[in-house]
Protein backbone atom coordinates (compact mmCIF):
# COMPACT_ATOMS: atom_id res chain seq x y z
CA UNK A 1 0.00 0.00 0.00
CA UNK A 2 1.35 3.27 -0.53
CA UNK A 3 2.09 5.43 2.42
CA UNK A 4 -1.23 7.83 2.75
CA UNK A 5 -0.29 11.89 3.00
CA UNK A 6 -2.46 14.49 4.63
CA UNK A 7 -3.85 16.19 1.76
CA UNK A 8 -3.09 20.09 1.33
CA UNK A 9 -6.35 22.15 2.61
CA UNK A 10 -8.56 23.18 -0.16
CA UNK A 11 -7.56 25.84 -2.93
CA UNK A 12 -8.86 29.54 -2.66
CA UNK A 13 -9.89 31.92 -4.99
CA UNK A 14 -11.38 35.55 -5.21
CA UNK A 15 -14.77 35.43 -4.92
CA UNK A 16 -15.15 31.12 -4.16
CA UNK A 17 -15.28 28.88 -6.92
CA UNK A 18 -18.49 29.10 -9.18
CA UNK A 19 -18.49 25.30 -10.08
CA UNK A 20 -17.49 22.10 -8.31
CA UNK A 21 -16.70 18.21 -9.26
CA UNK A 22 -16.34 15.68 -6.86
CA UNK A 23 -15.94 11.99 -7.07
CA UNK A 24 -15.41 11.41 -3.33
CA UNK A 25 -13.54 8.14 -1.85
CA UNK A 26 -16.37 7.30 -0.45
CA UNK A 27 -16.26 4.42 2.05
CA UNK A 28 -18.47 1.19 1.97
CA UNK A 29 -18.99 -2.68 3.34
CA UNK A 30 -19.79 -5.34 0.88
CA UNK A 31 -21.32 -8.59 1.22
CA UNK A 32 -18.49 -10.14 2.76
CA UNK A 33 -17.93 -7.16 5.31
CA UNK A 34 -14.48 -6.09 3.70
CA UNK A 35 -14.31 -2.40 2.96
CA UNK A 36 -14.66 -1.65 -0.52
CA UNK A 37 -12.69 0.02 -2.62
CA UNK A 38 -9.40 0.35 -0.23
CA UNK A 39 -9.32 -3.77 0.20
CA UNK A 40 -5.39 -4.19 0.88
CA UNK A 41 -5.28 -6.61 -2.00
CA UNK A 42 -6.51 -3.65 -4.67
CA UNK A 43 -4.16 -1.04 -3.74
CA UNK A 44 -6.81 0.95 -4.94
CA UNK A 45 -7.34 4.45 -3.06
CA UNK A 46 -7.58 5.42 0.84
CA UNK A 47 -11.86 6.21 1.69
CA UNK A 48 -13.12 8.26 3.70
CA UNK A 49 -15.91 8.20 6.54
CA UNK A 50 -19.54 10.01 5.68
CA UNK A 51 -18.56 12.66 8.01
CA UNK A 52 -14.97 13.45 7.34
CA UNK A 53 -16.70 14.13 3.92
CA UNK A 54 -19.06 16.05 5.37
CA UNK A 55 -16.61 17.67 7.55
CA UNK A 56 -14.40 19.46 4.67
CA UNK A 57 -15.45 23.34 4.44
CA UNK A 58 -16.53 23.07 0.52
CA UNK A 59 -18.96 26.17 1.64
CA UNK A 60 -16.28 28.56 2.50
CA UNK A 61 -14.42 27.91 -0.68
CA UNK A 62 -17.74 28.41 -3.44
CA UNK A 63 -19.30 31.41 -4.32
CA UNK A 64 -22.54 32.77 -2.77
CA UNK A 65 -24.12 31.38 -6.17
CA UNK A 66 -23.35 28.18 -7.12
CA UNK A 67 -22.91 24.57 -8.79
CA UNK A 68 -22.01 21.20 -7.31
CA UNK A 69 -22.01 18.09 -9.79
CA UNK A 70 -21.20 14.72 -6.94
CA UNK A 71 -20.58 11.72 -8.10
CA UNK A 72 -21.72 8.90 -5.69
CA UNK A 73 -22.65 5.42 -5.71
CA UNK A 74 -25.91 4.20 -6.77
CA UNK A 75 -25.95 2.29 -3.06
CA UNK A 76 -25.29 6.04 -1.19
CA UNK A 77 -27.57 7.92 -2.64
CA UNK A 78 -28.75 9.20 0.20
CA UNK A 79 -25.54 9.55 1.79
CA UNK A 80 -24.75 12.07 -1.46
CA UNK A 81 -27.68 13.89 -0.31
CA UNK A 82 -26.41 14.43 2.89
CA UNK A 83 -22.77 15.77 1.25
CA UNK A 84 -24.62 17.66 -0.66
CA UNK A 85 -26.47 19.77 2.17
CA UNK A 86 -23.67 19.65 4.30
CA UNK A 87 -21.53 21.57 1.51
CA UNK A 88 -24.49 24.10 1.68
CA UNK A 89 -26.37 23.02 -1.78
CA UNK A 90 -29.91 21.69 -2.45
CA UNK A 91 -30.30 18.73 -4.87
CA UNK A 92 -31.96 20.09 -8.02
CA UNK A 93 -31.31 17.12 -10.70
CA UNK A 94 -28.66 14.63 -12.15
CA UNK A 95 -26.51 13.15 -14.79
CA UNK A 96 -26.60 9.51 -15.65
CA UNK A 97 -23.35 8.11 -17.09
CA UNK A 98 -24.79 5.24 -19.08
CA UNK A 99 -21.74 2.72 -19.71
CA UNK A 100 -21.02 1.34 -23.09
CA UNK A 101 -19.37 -1.21 -25.09
CA UNK A 102 -17.58 -0.21 -28.03
CA UNK A 103 -20.73 -1.44 -30.21
CA UNK A 104 -23.17 0.96 -27.96
CA UNK A 105 -24.76 -1.56 -25.95
CA UNK A 106 -24.85 -1.79 -21.87
CA UNK A 107 -21.26 -2.40 -20.45
CA UNK A 108 -22.72 -5.00 -17.90
CA UNK A 109 -18.80 -5.86 -16.79
CA UNK A 110 -19.85 -3.82 -13.72
CA UNK A 111 -21.08 -5.64 -10.22
CA UNK A 112 -24.05 -5.21 -8.29
CA UNK A 113 -26.01 -6.90 -5.25
CA UNK A 114 -29.29 -6.07 -6.68
CA UNK A 115 -28.73 -5.46 -10.16
CA UNK A 116 -25.77 -5.42 -12.64
CA UNK A 117 -24.85 -2.03 -12.54
CA UNK A 118 -24.48 0.05 -15.76
CA UNK A 119 -25.05 3.30 -14.74
CA UNK A 120 -22.89 5.37 -12.30
CA UNK A 121 -25.23 8.73 -11.05
CA UNK A 122 -23.65 12.86 -10.68
CA UNK A 123 -26.33 14.19 -8.16
CA UNK A 124 -26.65 18.28 -9.54
CA UNK A 125 -27.04 20.84 -6.67
CA UNK A 126 -27.15 24.67 -6.62
CA UNK A 127 -26.14 27.20 -4.19
CA UNK A 128 -28.09 30.29 -3.72
CA UNK A 129 -29.57 31.11 -7.16
CA UNK A 130 -27.82 29.94 -10.43
CA UNK A 131 -29.33 28.87 -13.45
CA UNK A 132 -27.30 26.86 -15.67
CA UNK A 133 -25.58 28.56 -18.79
CA UNK A 134 -28.02 28.89 -22.01
CA UNK A 135 -26.06 25.86 -23.73
CA UNK A 136 -27.93 23.67 -20.44
CA UNK A 137 -30.89 24.10 -22.10
CA UNK A 138 -30.13 21.45 -25.10
CA UNK A 139 -27.53 19.12 -23.09
CA UNK A 140 -29.42 16.19 -22.18
CA UNK A 141 -28.79 14.44 -18.43
CA UNK A 142 -26.71 11.48 -19.74
CA UNK A 143 -23.22 10.58 -20.95
CA UNK A 144 -22.81 7.43 -23.23
CA UNK A 145 -19.15 6.43 -22.93
CA UNK A 146 -16.94 3.45 -22.52
CA UNK A 147 -15.06 2.47 -18.95
CA UNK A 148 -11.64 3.22 -18.65
CA UNK A 149 -9.81 2.29 -15.11
CA UNK A 150 -11.34 1.57 -12.20
CA UNK A 151 -13.38 4.35 -10.63
CA UNK A 152 -12.16 6.58 -13.72
CA UNK A 153 -15.02 8.68 -14.65
CA UNK A 154 -14.90 10.28 -17.95
CA UNK A 155 -13.81 12.92 -19.78
CA UNK A 156 -16.91 13.73 -21.16
CA UNK A 157 -18.05 15.40 -18.00
CA UNK A 158 -15.52 18.30 -18.25
CA UNK A 159 -16.39 19.80 -21.16
CA UNK A 160 -20.52 19.11 -20.66
CA UNK A 161 -19.34 21.02 -17.01
CA UNK A 162 -17.92 24.09 -18.69
CA UNK A 163 -20.87 24.06 -21.17
CA UNK A 164 -23.36 24.26 -18.37
CA UNK A 165 -21.35 26.14 -15.73
CA UNK A 166 -19.81 28.93 -14.81
CA UNK A 167 -16.16 29.23 -13.78
CA UNK A 168 -13.87 28.90 -11.83
CA UNK A 169 -13.89 25.12 -11.81
CA UNK A 170 -12.62 23.19 -8.88
CA UNK A 171 -12.53 18.90 -8.73
CA UNK A 172 -12.44 17.49 -5.37
CA UNK A 173 -10.81 14.29 -5.15
CA UNK A 174 -9.00 14.72 -8.52
CA UNK A 175 -6.52 12.33 -9.95
CA UNK A 176 -4.95 14.43 -13.23
CA UNK A 177 -4.75 18.27 -13.78
CA UNK A 178 -6.61 19.67 -16.23
CA UNK A 179 -6.63 23.24 -18.02
CA UNK A 180 -8.61 26.00 -16.15
CA UNK A 181 -9.17 24.12 -13.49
CA UNK A 182 -8.21 24.04 -9.73
CA UNK A 183 -7.57 20.23 -8.32
CA UNK A 184 -7.34 19.24 -5.27
CA UNK A 185 -6.62 15.57 -3.31
CA UNK A 186 -4.45 13.33 -2.58
CA UNK A 187 -3.19 11.96 -5.74
CA UNK A 188 -3.83 15.39 -7.67
CA UNK A 189 -0.69 16.38 -7.80
CA UNK A 190 0.67 15.05 -11.57
CA UNK A 191 3.22 12.98 -9.69
CA UNK A 192 1.52 10.44 -8.52
CA UNK A 193 0.60 7.71 -10.48
CA UNK A 194 -3.12 6.69 -9.59
CA UNK A 195 -3.74 3.63 -7.73
CA UNK A 196 -5.93 0.88 -9.69
CA UNK A 197 -4.72 -1.11 -12.43
CA UNK A 198 -6.12 -0.75 -16.07
CA UNK A 199 -7.65 -4.02 -17.41
CA UNK A 200 -7.54 -5.48 -20.56
CA UNK A 201 -10.60 -4.16 -22.59
CA UNK A 202 -10.83 -0.54 -19.90
CA UNK A 203 -9.11 1.73 -22.41
CA UNK A 204 -12.11 3.72 -23.26
CA UNK A 205 -12.11 4.71 -27.20
CA UNK A 206 -14.81 5.64 -29.36
CA UNK A 207 -18.51 3.67 -29.60
CA UNK A 208 -19.55 2.00 -32.45
CA UNK A 209 -22.81 1.71 -32.19
CA UNK A 210 -25.20 -0.40 -34.08
CA UNK A 211 -28.43 -0.45 -32.37
CA UNK A 212 -28.94 -4.41 -34.09
CA UNK A 213 -26.12 -5.16 -31.71
CA UNK A 214 -27.26 -3.66 -28.26
CA UNK A 215 -28.22 -7.08 -26.31
CA UNK A 216 -26.64 -7.66 -22.94
CA UNK A 217 -23.84 -9.19 -22.20
CA UNK A 218 -25.13 -12.35 -20.99
CA UNK A 219 -27.83 -12.37 -24.03
CA UNK A 220 -24.96 -12.33 -26.30
CA UNK A 221 -25.62 -15.33 -29.21
CA UNK A 222 -22.99 -17.20 -28.06
CA UNK A 223 -23.54 -17.13 -24.74
CA UNK A 224 -20.52 -15.56 -23.94
CA UNK A 225 -20.18 -12.85 -21.15
CA UNK A 226 -16.16 -12.37 -21.74
CA UNK A 227 -14.76 -9.92 -19.21
CA UNK A 228 -12.40 -8.57 -21.94
CA UNK A 229 -15.65 -7.98 -24.05
CA UNK A 230 -13.90 -6.35 -27.07
C1 LIG B 1 -13.11 7.96 -6.54
S1 LIG B 1 -11.43 8.48 -6.62
C2 LIG B 1 -11.48 9.79 -7.77
C3 LIG B 1 -11.42 9.30 -9.20
C4 LIG B 1 -11.31 10.40 -10.22
N1 LIG B 1 -12.51 11.21 -10.25
C5 LIG B 1 -11.05 9.83 -11.61
O1 LIG B 1 -11.92 9.97 -12.49
O2 LIG B 1 -9.97 9.22 -11.82
C6 LIG B 1 -11.22 9.29 -5.07
C7 LIG B 1 -9.89 10.00 -4.89
O3 LIG B 1 -9.87 10.59 -3.58
C8 LIG B 1 -8.55 10.41 -3.04
N2 LIG B 1 -8.59 10.50 -1.57
C9 LIG B 1 -8.80 9.50 -0.67
N3 LIG B 1 -8.76 9.97 0.61
C10 LIG B 1 -8.51 11.30 0.50
C11 LIG B 1 -8.35 12.34 1.46
N4 LIG B 1 -8.44 12.12 2.79
N5 LIG B 1 -8.09 13.58 1.02
C12 LIG B 1 -7.98 13.83 -0.32
N6 LIG B 1 -8.12 12.90 -1.29
C13 LIG B 1 -8.39 11.64 -0.88
C14 LIG B 1 -8.15 9.04 -3.54
O4 LIG B 1 -6.76 8.83 -3.45
C15 LIG B 1 -8.66 9.09 -4.98
O5 LIG B 1 -7.72 9.71 -5.82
Amino acid sequence: MRQELPPPPLPTVDGGFATILADPPWRFANRTGKVAPEHRRLDRYSTMSLDDICALPVDQHTACNAHLYLWVPNALLPEGLTVMESWGFRYVSNIVWAKRRKDGGPDGRGVGFYFRNVTELILFGVKGSLRTLSPARSQVNMIETRKREHSRKPDEQYDLIERCSPGPYLELFARYPRQGWSVWGDEANGNCPPRGRVHKGYTGGAIEADPANWLADDHKPDGSNNPAGE
